[in-house]
């Protein structure tokens, strides 16, 4: 690891005033600094349209911190932070006004010895994305010599493989892939990373990966909340583009990724990229039988999601999915990955489950005592890893019974786990892109499900079918059930 001195930069937030950056960023600097990891040469100049002094901005993002951050507000701590945080009022869509943003950037240099180092973090809605990219570009703002220039991008990237496409050839550009980082916060999240250690550091685990042990993979992620205030933007995305071409295809090719011959970002994403790109295709029939899609409706004084504020009364966007995935290669052939996520579902909860499969020579005979190994990967709320497996009951009865090993990582006292946006963060300054979405992988994701969407648009669906606060709709449980399989309780 790099020592701290040299991740000196300054790192510019377009949407300084955004949602994102007063739940996420500024805590995450904030926590930073608590932790010791911040660099000593290093400022926050944020970026929008109100007017704003830097006083007020800091007051503004004071009162964030006390409601957002992981670790309660130190005033000496936030006294060493705040004086290096910035507020500058500009509207990013006037190519002219960068021409002034250039001197004052390297003001904030100078001041904070950054040695011109940047970090541009667009936390913006995706349709300026590529705009600003070029306005920095045009203006030279990010033409320092022997320095680091790197952009952050969250996500949506593109709403489909066109799209998508567009918009990386004017990022690359200007940044190049390897000062490139799309933001997946999944990424970002404790047990994510864990996945790769506990499957190859553990001789217990690793050798059993694969379709001779393994009898199918569950991969559910899901809220209670509907969506809230974010159905102008929810309208056009829905949960496919919404979770599962970013969040879920990331987990599952985590999941099933060959062990990569050394810890290099661009090793391991080769190496995750191959699943993805492993993944069997779906013809219009297919998706017909493999994926199922749903859309809240009311219940009891819950509100369905055609009555959400910015929500078409006739909307057909969907806010649950289940989907049966394949991934065609030798490890895996024969097992299905089954994919869920859905938004006013009874539990809020994220978790990878491997069922295994059950001996075939079996000593024991009564089927009914004996359950499949289960080995579940909690990602959150709950974070840590379960195991199922048989036991003798205690006894003079020969009776056999499921028993678990429940390890926890976050119930001990004292475990606060880093936010995802903290240890993002940090390895941008640090220019390790292990955590963040290769184009490569960005574009696999968008081939898989752009097929899917596709194939939705000759089958109009019947919305509502699913009512909050319940499990999405019966085709889900169908998918499972007519493979004599259910899915495991979350
Ligand atoms: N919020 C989240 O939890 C979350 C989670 C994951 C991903 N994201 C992604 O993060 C991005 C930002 O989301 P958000 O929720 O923070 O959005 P938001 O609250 O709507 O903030 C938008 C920001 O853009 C600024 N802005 C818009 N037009 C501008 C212009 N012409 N010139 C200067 N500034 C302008 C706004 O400034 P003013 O308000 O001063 O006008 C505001 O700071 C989106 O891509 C979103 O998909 C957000």
């Amino acid at each position: 690891m790099k020592p701290i001195e040299d991740l000196s930069c300054t790192m510019v937030v377009f949407g300084g005033t955004g949602d994102l950056t007063h739940r996420k960023l500024i805590p995450a600097i904030y926590n930073l600094e608590v932790e010791g990891l911040l660099p000593k040469n290093f400022a926050v100049v944020a970026i929008g349209r109100r007017d704003l002094t830097d006083e007020d901005y800091r007051n503004k993002k004071y009162e964030g911190i006390k409601d957002f951050s992981r670790f309660k507000l130190d005033e000496a701590i936030w006294n060493k932070v705040k004086d290096r945080i910035y507020y500058k009022k500009l509207d990013f869509t006037n190519a002219e006004a960068y021409n002034e943003l250039a001197p004052y950037l390297k003001g904030i240099d100078t001041k904070h010895n950054t040695g011109g180092n940047r970090i541009y973090y667009l936390a913006v809605a995706p349709e300026f994305f590529g705009n600003i990219v070029e306005n920095l570009d045009r203006a030279g703002i990010n033409h320092i010599k022997n320095t680091w220039q790197r952009v952050v991008i969250e996500k949506p990237f593109g709403r489909n493989l066109e799209s998508a496409e567009e918009l990386n050839t004017k990022i690359v550009n200007v940044f190049k892939e390897e000062n490139t980082y799309r933001i997946d916060h999944y990424l970002g999240k404790e047990m994510l990373q864990n996945i790769m250690v506990i499957r190859f550091a553990n001789m217990l685990f690793e050798p059993l990966w694969n379709n001779r042990y393994i009898d199918n993979v569950q991969i559910t992620s899901c809220e209670t909340v509907g969506v809230g205030s974010r159905g102008g933007y929810y309208e056009k995305s829905g949960a496919m583009r919404d979770m599962i071409q970013s969040h879920m295809l990331q987990l599952l090719s985590l999941i099933a990724m060959d062990k990569p011959s050394n810890l290099d970002p661009n090793t391991i994403r080769d190496e995750k990229v191959k699943v993805i790109n492993a993944l069997k295709e779906l013809s219009e029939e297919e998706v017909k039988e493999n994926v199922v899609r749903g859309q809240y409706g009311a219940n009891n004084n819950e509100k369905g999601y055609r009555e959400e504020e910015r929500v078409a009364k006739d909307s057909e966007t969907e806010t649950y999915v289940a989907l049966k995935a394949e991934v065609e290669n030798a490890r895996w052939a024969g097992v299905p990955f089954y994919i869920r996520t859905g938004k006013k579902m009874p539990k809020k909860s994220t978790e990878v489950i491997i069922q295994f499969k059950l001996e075939e020579d079996r000593l024991y005979f009564n089927e009914d005592e004996l359950l499949p190994n289960t080995l579940v990967i909690r990602v959150q709320p709950m974070e840590g890893v379960f195991l199922q497996f048989n036991a003798k009951e205690p006894g003079t009865r020969k009776k056999i019974a499921p028993v678990h090993m429940d390890f926890c990582q976050n119930c001990q006292v004292g475990i606060n786990s880093p936010e995802a946006y903290e240890r993002l963060l940090y390895d941008v300054m640090r220019g390790d892109a292990t955590l963040f979405a290769r184009w490569d992988e960005v574009s696999a994701s968008w081939k898989y499900v752009d097929g899917i969407i596709e194939a939705w648009k000759n089958d109009r669906p019947q919305f509502p079918n699913y009512k909050s606060g319940t499990w999405g709709p019966k085709e889900a449980l169908d998918l499972l059930d007519e493979e004599d399989r259910k899915w495991l309780e979350v």
